[in-house]
């Protein structure tokens, strides 16, 4: 029989055993990490979430107590009664590795079978499995600490916009389906039959709804759900801390997620951000680093060579410059690194992005090797030289191809080249805003316009008429913050012109009728007086990845899904039953 908690309370956590005294009695409870048996002598390490203590039993352990230590195995849980005294061989390791609690009363409150892994910090077992025993693998030291710091972040964000007057509001989880970006999560409606809900991709439209009732600052940490193929800094549902505010600018709501920020840093880290941040705009960025997300912690800047090759009979540069660009790094004293053959390997890394490949020239041991430069003229190889600023022991990276080409191909190759030189020094950070992101964005599967942000994110006032007449060059009064290379928020001023709004329903090529059904709620409730607003949303997950130095989201997440969106524990989604179905009007096709 299996004992429980009748007539015995826990004093301490075991990680914090050391503040009561010695020769105090102290209750501790937790999961066996380790018996070991050393004949007359037994000693348990007990874990909780603090972290580990001993307790010990000798020939002087009453008979039945010292029987019970002997048949504790791992990850038993069982709770312990004894005095606090000083330990004969010290674990200097260990917080609590100068004291031991000789225990006088043992129970066990609940046996284990063995764990398919070890609980332990460092473990090699595959993800999958972990997943599966989800439980188990939290357990362990690391998630711990990741999940218990995700818990105090959202604490100081919560404790940061209420001392700015900021209020919480929850809005609903079953909403109205108004695709645009990515895909809806549909909720079918069994009241209402072939009617669904969606689950909401962000509280936008609500938060945006609270400002003109009023409410004037609004948070959230709020939960949201996208339909979107999964990446290492992706999950299908995801947390937000989502903000919006009245009567502000851009600056506004920037400074106020600066002070966030800062206190954030502090907190965490105990680093003392230096604010204001810097800002870039979106064309900067992907001109000299090739993304609108750039990690500014290493150089590798992209360098525009297009004019040089104005007049070039090179095929490949010529072919691209009548519809893009000639763009270059230079990874300044790699060339020792940066064999013939790790150059192939980052050949099919830009392929991996559509270019068609990429040039090199490698100055290594007195000798200078080329892919292309053969096609040149002299002219041209000394002005790229000069223009890169070539030197013994560098190599050149070049791709030809449409700017969004380059941008991408470049950009990635920056960061795997950051990566396989180790160019981040440990603790280096850069945290900065992205301004000026285009309005739209063309996307030529389609073959139509997108708002790069969303539909209610406001044009820059001197690009309204762009609007009409060159949507490709209309700039947004969006910005990103960039921790780290990562976006880890996003935001813009909103519109609040119910005509203005119309316009860009029309832009983006929605008719006066489908903008009425989608979003008439909308332009009816911008007709009874709006307050300008505008607000942002930082993606919790990915902030925490940062914050730990982390670079897999579902290390930071409870219980996260996997690539295909589905949980490994419970095994979701799953089928439901033929009555669950009927009763919703559903019925599955096979194909
Ligand atoms: P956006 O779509 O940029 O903006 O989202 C805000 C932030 O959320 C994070 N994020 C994600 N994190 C994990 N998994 C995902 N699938 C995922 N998608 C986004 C990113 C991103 O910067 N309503 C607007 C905000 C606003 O305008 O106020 C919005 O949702 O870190
Ligand atoms: P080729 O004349 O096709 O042998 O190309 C000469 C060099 O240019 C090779 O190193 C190719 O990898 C490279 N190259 C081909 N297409 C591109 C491109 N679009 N951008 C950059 N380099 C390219």
């Amino acid at each position: 029989m299996l004992e429980n908690m009748s007539g015995i309370s826990r004093t301490h956590y075991c990680g914090e055993i050391t503040d009561a005294k010695q020769g105090e009695e102290v209750v501790v409870c937790g999961w066996c990490q380790r018996q070991r048996d050393l004949g007359n002598l037994i000693f348990i390490d007990l874990r909780d979430r603090t972290g580990i203590c001993q307790l010990s039993f000798d020939d002087k352990t009453p008979k039945p107590v010292f029987d019970k230590a002997f048949s504790v195995r791992g990850e038993f849980v069982i709770a312990a009664r004894g005095i606090l005294r000083e330990r004969e061989s010290k674990n200097p390791q260990l917080k609590t590795g100068a004291v031991e609690v000789y225990v006088s009363e043992l129970r066990i409150l609940s046996a284990s079978k063995t764990t398919p892994f070890d609980i332990k910090d460092d473990i090699k077992t595959n993800e999958e499995l972990r997943l599966k025993y989800r439980y188990l693998d939290l357990r362990r030291k690391p998630l711990q600490d990741a999940i218990m710091l995700r818990h105090r972040v959202s604490k100081i964000a919560r404790d940061y916009f209420d001392e700015n007057r900021f209020v919480e509001i929850e809005t609903p989880m079953l909403i109205k389906s108004t695709p645009e970006g990515a895909r809806d999560y549909l909720v079918p409606s069994r009241v209402h039959k072939g009617k669904f809900y969606a689950l909401p991709q962000s509280p936008q439209l609500y938060k945006q709804l609270l400002m003109l009732s009023g409410f004037d600052r609004y948070m959230q940490i709020a939960k949201c759900f996208r339909d979107e193929d999964l990446r290492a800094d992706r999950q299908p549902e995801f947390t937000q801390i989502d903000i919006e505010m009245s009567f502000v600018n851009e600056k506004d709501v920037q400074d106020m997620n600066e002070g966030f920020m800062k206190k954030l840093l502090k907190e965490v880290w105990n680093e003392d951000l230096e604010l204001p941040l810097p800002r870039i705009t979106y064309n900067e960025a992907m001109e000299r680093f090739g993304s609108d997300k750039p990690d500014t912690r290493f150089g590798l800047e992209l360098v525009n060579c297009s004019d040089i090759f104005a007049d070039t009979e090179f095929a490949v540069f010529k072919n691209a410059l009548e519809r893009g660009s000639v763009r270059a790094i230079n990874v300044k004293g790699a060339a020792k690194e940066l064999s013939r053959k790790e150059i192939d390997r980052l050949t099919e890394v830009v392929k991996q992005y559509k270019a068609k490949g990429l040039a090199f020239s490698r100055w290594a041991d007195g000798a200078k090797s080329s892919s292309f430069e053969k096609f040149l003229t002299e002219a041209e190889i000394n002005a790229f030289h000069e223009r890169m600023g070539y030197e013994e022991g560098d190599v050149l990276l070049v791709v030809a191809d449409k700017n969004s080409v380059v941008y991408a191909a470049l950009g990635a190759l920056r960061l795997n080249l950051s990566k396989k030189l180790k160019l981040v020094p440990k603790g280096k950070y850069s945290l900065l805003w992205v301004t000026d992101f285009p309005l739209f964005e063309y996307d030529e599967d389609d073959g139509r316009y997108y708002a790069k942000h969303h539909p209610f994110t406001c044009p820059n006032l001197d690009d309204v008429e762009l609007m009409e007449t060159d949507r490709d060059k209309a700039r947004a009064r969006a910005y990103d913050l960039v921790f780290n290379g990562y976006e880890v928020g996003g935001g813009s001023i909103r519109i609040s012109d119910p005509d203005l709004q119309s316009r860009m329903f029309a832009a983006l090529g929605m008719s006066e009728e489908t903008a009425h059904e989608r979003f008439g709620f909308l332009l009816d409730a911008f007709s009874y007086g709006v307050p300008p607003h505008g607000g942002m949303a930082y993606g919790l997950d990915r902030l925490m990845m940062i914050l730990l130095d982390d670079d897999n989201i579902k290390d930071v997440i409870a219980f996260p899904k996997v690539q295909n969106a589905s949980e490994l524990m419970t095994q979701c989604p799953s089928f439901v039953d033929d009555k669950s179905l009927e009763e919703l009007s559903i019925a599955i096709r096979e194909n």
